[in-house]
């Protein structure tokens, strides 16, 4: 009997050591009795970090969709899979049984082959939060199509950017979003990307808020005519174990954003087996993740996780403001949530607004509370405690990346004991390390470090689309024959871990990768700027915000610099999206560099942060100069 839900805190360390001492047989154990395959492997694993190279399950043949879908149509074909809460809460809600789903994702997948659509085809996904986001994925992989998901607040060019380096096929979206009051062109969004895209060779549109928008002949057209001529059944590909299933895009420190690259049978154990555990999910449990699909929690724990276990998962169109600030707790209380999992900086923004929207609503069906996706800090771990859990349900502080596919670090809800602002233990199979600034690892307690993983487990992401050297580079050069993950962290006196935050040049705000050099690129587009750098600064709601240093180009004449200000945000927003727009920007007359030209950030770091008098020894810069000045105008 394989350990499939880990009860107690004595059977997590003994199923942990296990899954240590024995990887093969112990994830060979969990893949055999909890899913469906077509044919089982021929190898359990096998690995060379020095390549990279990992392969979980070779010679395994299965569909992902039979999975989540197929399987458990005799046993809870009726039940709800997914329940739909729409943007405006006087729209109804909509509940999507495993029947339903199926026939859903089946019409979609005829759909898609009857556009050309075959296995190992790109297919881009621009769409909101609505039912057929989870469907269309689905879709292309019952047919064995890659999808690559594009988060739907992203700008044009950063659309066009991921379409391109994928070169994806056919684009799916709709004719636009609702986004508490307001609504999102997001048909014309693509429209513009698609003047810079041309491997695209169609366009399938759902239609959401009856916008009047421009169909390009032969390219674009709306979906739900062909979805209500399609038929019901769509026999699944039949995939190897190591066949691609998606591409998430995620912010590097430097260069384009990367295209990681999740295959098939490990993805989606791990991703179904940290859910059952992290959450405690029983049959009868409504499950909600806030997060949205176009990030790799909404990926594996609003889509592909749940739906494996046979769970009810909610997809919430809106956002926590609208109508107002209690409306994530007016759907916990309608729809009874059992899980709630969300970013800490949604619990700083609703925490600021005060209990009395979270007073009004009965909370009392939640067991589990998570976070995800950037530090949490100790008054909003209390305050989500205090007023949401009311001290009853452990809150499960998650820790994992785009490219992890899978949590890492977590607390085992009624099984490990909690600690504010801890993410706690490895999870089963996770074997983390801390290394010094030599590159030695720190053995023992007590230690902080840059935290790396040792052993493969079965969801890490397996190349960036088309750079396997940018992979190798980027996650496994630093450190011999260990993953990096660019994250700092402690271990403390019990063995307990507390991410400390990144180490490299990618900023997290309000739970977003954000890399440093495609908004500095950006910036330096404006026709005034010389040069730039972006550092974050501690924010009260985002935990960090973006703080930009501007050099101007020397021109003689006087600028209006909130104007500039403007410009340059207008930019950002049109090259990235709105989430990169700084907060804060300062016009400099130069910028701290090393003889070697480098730009000290570390320096631009602490003035931002208010902690210029901390600076060390500058005297090494080859302009010191500019520092003092930098730090009389700080903003
Ligand atoms: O810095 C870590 C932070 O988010 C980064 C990964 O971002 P992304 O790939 O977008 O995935 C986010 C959702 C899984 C990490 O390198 N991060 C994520 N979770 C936590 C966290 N930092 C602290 N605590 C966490 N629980």
């Amino acid at each position: 009997m394989s350990n499939y839900h880990i009860k107690h805190l004595e059977e997590y360390y003994q199923v942990y050591r296990k899954s240590v001492r024995n990887p093969e047989v112990f994830w060979e154990e969990i893949a055999e009795e909890h899913f469906m395959w077509r044919k089982k492997w021929d190898k359990v694993l096998s690995w060379d970090f020095t390549k990279p190279e990992v392969k979980w399950f070779e010679g395994a043949k299965l569909n992902i969709t039979e999975n989540c879908i197929d399987r458990h149509l005799y046993t809870r074909g009726d039940k709800t899979a997914i329940i739909f809460e729409p943007n405006n809460p006087e729209e109804e809600a909509q509940h999507i049984s495993y029947r339903e789903l199926h026939e859903k994702v089946c019409r979609f997948a005829n759909v898609l082959k009857a556009k050309g659509i075959q296995k190992g085809d790109r297919v881009c996904i621009y769409l909101p939060m609505i039912p057929e986001l989870a469907i269309s994925m689905l879709a292309c992989a019952r047919i064995g199509a890659i999808h690559s998901i594009v988060f739907a607040g992203f700008s044009s060019t950063a659309l066009a950017s991921r379409i391109n380096d994928a070169t994806c096929k056919m684009v799916i979206t709709s004719d636009g979003s609702y986004r508490g009051a307001k609504t999102i062109d997001l048909q014309g969004i693509v429209d513009d990307a698609l003047e810079k895209c041309e491997c695209v060779e169609s366009v399938l549109v759902v239609k959401r808020i009856n916008s009047e928008i421009r169909m390009k002949e032969d390219r674009d057209e709306w979906v739900q005519p062909l979805l209500d001529n399609a038929n019901t059944d769509c026999e699944p590909e039949i995939m190897d174990a190591e066949d691609s299933l998606f591409i998430l895009y995620t912010s590097g420190s430097t260069g384009k954003p990367k295209g990681m690259l999740h295959t098939t049978a490990g993805y989606m154990v791990y991703t179904a087996y940290t859910f059952k555990n992290v959450f405690q999910y029983r049959e009868k449990d409504v499950y909600w993740c806030s997060a949205d699909i176009g990030w790799i929690t909404g990926h594996s724990y609003i889509v592909y996780g749940p739906l494996c276990n046979g769970a009810t998962s909610i997809m919430f169109e809106g956002v926590p403001s609208y109508p107002d600030f209690g409306r994530f707790w007016d759907i916990v209380d309608k729809h009874k949530v059992s899980q709630f999992y969300t970013a800490p900086t949604a619990i700083r923004a609703l925490a600021k607004e005060g209990v009395e929207h979270v007073a009004k609503h009965d909370l009392s069906t939640l067991k589990v509370l998570g976070t995800v996706g950037e530090p949490i800090n100790e008054e909003a771990w209390h305050w989500y405690d205090d007023n949401v859990g009311k001290r009853k349900a452990p809150i499960v502080d998650t820790y994992f990346q785009t490219e992890n596919g899978g949590i890492m670090l977590t607390p085992i809800p009624y099984v490990t004991p909690t600690k504010p602002t801890y993410a706690t233990l490895p999870f089963i199979g996770i074997q983390p390390c801390l290394m010094d600034e030599n590159g030695v690892e720190l053995n023992g307690n007590q230690v902080e470090g840059k935290l790396c993983i040792k052993f493969p487990w079965p969801s890490i992401a397996r190349t960036i689309w088309g750079d396997h050297q940018r992979y190798k580079d980027t996650y496994f050069s630093a450190y011999e024959n260990k993953y990096f993950t660019g994250d700092g962290a402690l271990r403390d006196e019990v063995g307990y871990y507390r991410i400390t935050g990144r180490v490299d040049d990618v900023i997290i705000v309000s739970g977003h990768n954000l890399g440093t050099a495609p908004i500095e690129d950006a910036i330096n587009e404006h026709p005034a700027v010389a040069e730039s750098a972006i550092v974050g600064f501690p924010h009260d709601i985002k935990g960090n915000a973006l703080y930009g240093y501007v050099t101007l180009k020397e021109t003689g004449e006087s600028r209006n610099h909130d104007n500039l200000r403007k410009e340059i945000n207008q930019i950002i927003t049109e090259q990235i999206g709105p989430i990169a727009k700084l907060d804060k920007v300062q016009f400099t007359n130069g910028l701290p560099k090393t003889r070697s030209g480098k730009i000290m950030r570390r320096i631009l770091r602490k003035i931002a942060g208010k902690d210029g008098d901390n600076l060390g020894d500058i005297s090494t810069l080859l302009n010191p100069e500019v520092v003092q000045d930098i730090k009389d105008n700080v903003l």
